[in-house]
């Protein structure tokens, strides 16, 4: 335990992170220009790095929610070179600029597949490229829906022993802790609430919330127990 109770990182601590992390990817910088101004909402680059850590070794992944391919840019770096993710999102008008920006990084077309549907349809279809075992899955869609993408997991074995499962908003800018209060009938904060304790609770994970960026949840799978 540290010996200041009181001590939490400031500014001079994160920009001293900064300087000795890598520089950003020239193509993870484009998408953050890209999607700024038009408010597409993306992991920032701390989150970006943590993905690339944990996508280390880990050769097989699937991404629920892809926009403009920014997550998926980081894990790619971060898996082996002949890693495959499969990531999944309905809105064709945003992943077709995300293939661009993962060419401009030199990521091999065949390397990341896109499904351009719902997740849940694609789950529920039995899509083959859906077909597990993933090492790692990703959730950062539609934050009422993130315990279904877990069932869809979970259910048709889509989970290798040992995978991780990480997904992103889970603080909800502070309405799921009740640090910041939400409307009556917010059902985003009430999922991910529920969809937190669900984790955290379920002996078949290892499961911690990382306060980085908006919040994320990281859960080692053990196996169906
Ligand atoms: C937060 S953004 C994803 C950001 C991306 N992971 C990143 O950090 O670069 C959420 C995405 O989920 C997509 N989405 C919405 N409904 C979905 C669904 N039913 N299944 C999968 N993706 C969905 C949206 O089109 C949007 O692009």
């Amino acid at each position: 335990m540290k010996d200041d109770q009181d001590w939490i990182p400031d500014a001079t601590d994160l920009a001293w992170i900064e300087s000795i992390a890598g520089s950003v990817p020239e193509a993870a910088a484009a998408i953050e220009a890209a999607a700024a101004p038009l408010d597409v909402p993306i992991v920032d680059r701390h989150t970006g790095r943590v993905l690339a850590a944990l996508a280390t070794g880990r050769g097989r992944i699937v991404e629920i929610g892809t926009a403009y391919g920014n997550s998926t840019l980081w894990m790619a770096l971060g898996q082996p070179a002949d890693g495959i993710i499969v990531t999944v999102d309905p809105d064709t008008e945003r992943t077709k600029l995300a293939r661009g920006f993962w060419r401009q990084a030199g990521i091999p077309d065949e390397r990341i597949v896109q499904v351009s549907a719902p997740a849940l349809d694609a789950f529920g279809d039995a899509d083959p490229r859906l077909a597990g075992p993933f090492d790692l899955a990703f959730i950062d869609a539609i934050k009422g829906e993130y315990g279904a993408y877990l069932d869809a997991l979970i259910d048709a074995g889509r989970l290798a022993d040992g995978a991780l499962v990480v997904a992103d908003n889970v603080l909800w800018s502070g309405r799921v802790s009740g640090a910041r209060p939400s409307g009556g009938g917010d059902r985003s904060t009430e999922a991910l609430r529920a969809f937190c304790s669900r984790v955290a609770a379920d002996p078949r994970f290892q499961t911690t919330i990382l306060p980085l960026g908006d919040g994320l949840l990281v859960a080692g799978w053990r196996g169906a127990q």
